[in-house]
């Protein structure tokens, strides 16, 4: 048994825990990331693509910014199709100036890596039956199996940045916690091709009556494009040539036209879901990201959710280790949660108008064309819908 010290033990290295770590090693706090997957299986995983100005200011801060800047591609507005007609939503000038930027999660992934390497950071991959103790009290371990040596890490803090099937979160007692989801009746797939984006300067979201459709981006020559499919099918259902004729029938016939299509480097199905858990905090054990909350990836909010989460704690923890104060940690939870939430509606909201119910032919059909045709003509509705898009403010009256 081998035992160690550290003043923060981050479980995970997922884009939470990669940037709690940057942002604590800059402020001279010790920690050490535990993380039970491969680098590249971590890195292989395709997720995400935008970043609200916050999460890209969070990155410049980390002190990896030169990746979004060089790669990233900034997007001044945002597309809608529905009832074959595309409709412009111009979210900078709504928000006075704010932009989105559209660089995937791996490339995050990716850049902090490089960077906690470049450094010597302390990361313990491939780390088996990771199981958390004592954070009730003041001293919190973390024990895990490297190479089949048994190790406890003595710790102040742990940092639950482990995701949806973390073990953080499964350690909290039963009754200190309540979970809120909802589950939605049809998946994602999505698929990743080297081909040139249909739309390279904004995102495109399509209602149509065979379902939703998502055109995105990864770069300038790299695709990603997603349609509604029902929780039933298999990856194995769906031949790239049946996904780009899928995709095209939900498209308006020029953007349908000019589709550029080209084999699959990824082809995934997602469910989609809506997840809380409360409170983000427990003793000294703190949960940031996909730990504590899942947003069905409409919004594009997930990975902004973890960034923001990061940013509130790595403050906190700052302040507690730097300052001896207590009162960002003690006032954490309770701030994530606030901006969790507003994130959660926005993505709940956008889901709800985008997709097809099976439940919701006829009224809610004609509620959804309604409040597409109201939102495209409202100036208010519009910059309701752009202010959350861009991303709320990490401060804001709650
Ligand atoms: N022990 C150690 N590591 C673990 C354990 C465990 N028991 N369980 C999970 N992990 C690791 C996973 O292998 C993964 O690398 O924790 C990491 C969690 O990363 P994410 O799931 O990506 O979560 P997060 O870092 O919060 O990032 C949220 O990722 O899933 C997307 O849409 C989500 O964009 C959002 C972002
Ligand atoms: C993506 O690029 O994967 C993406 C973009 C916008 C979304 C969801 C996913 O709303």
């Amino acid at each position: 048994m081998s035992n160690s010290r550290t003043q923060v033990a981050i479980i995970g290295a997922g884009p939470s825990g990669l940037l709690l770590g940057a942002l604590l090693h800059k402020a001279g706090i010790e920690h050490v990331i535990i993380e039970r997957q491969s680098p590249d299986y971590v890195l292989s995983r395709i997720r995400a693509g935008i970043l609200e100005q916050v999460s890209v200011d969070l990155l410049h801060e980390a002190g990896v910014g030169d990746g979004v800047s060089q790669g990233g591609t900034i997007h001044h507005s945002i597309e809608l199709v529905f009832k074959n007609t595309r409709h412009p939503i111009e979210v900078t000038k709504l928000t006075d100036g704010k932009v989105v930027t559209a660089y995937g999660q791996t490339e995050v992934t990716h850049d902090l890596m490089k960077q906690r390497q470049r450094l010597g950071l302390d990361t313990v991959y491939s780390a088996a039956d990771v199981s958390l103790h004592d954070f009730d009290s003041a001293s919190p371990q973390v024990r895990y199996v490297k190479d089949g040596v048994s190790h406890v890490l003595h710790c102040d803090f742990i940092a639950g940045c482990d995701g949806f099937h973390g073990v953080a979160r499964a350690s909290v007692p039963k009754e200190a916690i309540t979970e809120y989801e909802k589950v939605y009746p049809f998946g994602w797939l999505g698929v990743l091709a080297d081909v040139p984006p249909v739309s390279s300067h904004a995102i495109v979201y399509a209602n149509s009556d065979r379902g939703f459709a998502l055109c995105s981006m990864r770069s300038m020559t790299r695709s990603r494009y997603y349609v509604q499919c029902p929780l039933s099918d298999k990856v194995e259902d769906w031949s790239d040539q049946r996904f780009w004729d899928e995709l095209r029938k939900r498209l308006d016939p020029d953007m349908a036209e000019r589709m550029i299509t080209g084999a699959s480097i990824e082809k995934s199905i997602a469910p989609l879901r809506s997840f809380v858990a409360e409170p983000m905090r427990f003793g000294r054990l703190f949960l940031a990201g996909d730990a504590a909350h899942i947003v069905p990836p409409t919004g594009a909010k997930g990975l902004n959710l973890a960034a923001s989460d990061v940013k509130y704690l790595s403050s906190a923890l700052i302040e507690y280790f730097n300052e001896r104060s207590p009162v960002g940690i003690d006032h954490y939870s309770q701030r994530a949660l606030a901006r969790v939430w507003r994130a959660e509606r926005f993505s709940w909201w956008l889901t709800t108008l985008m997709h097809r119910f099976p439940d919701s032919a006829g009224f809610g059909q004609k509620m959804q064309e309604a409040e597409l045709d109201y939102l495209v003509h409202s100036q208010a509705l519009s910059t309701s819908l752009a202010e959350n898009y861009v991303g709320l403010p990490l401060n804001f009256a709650s």
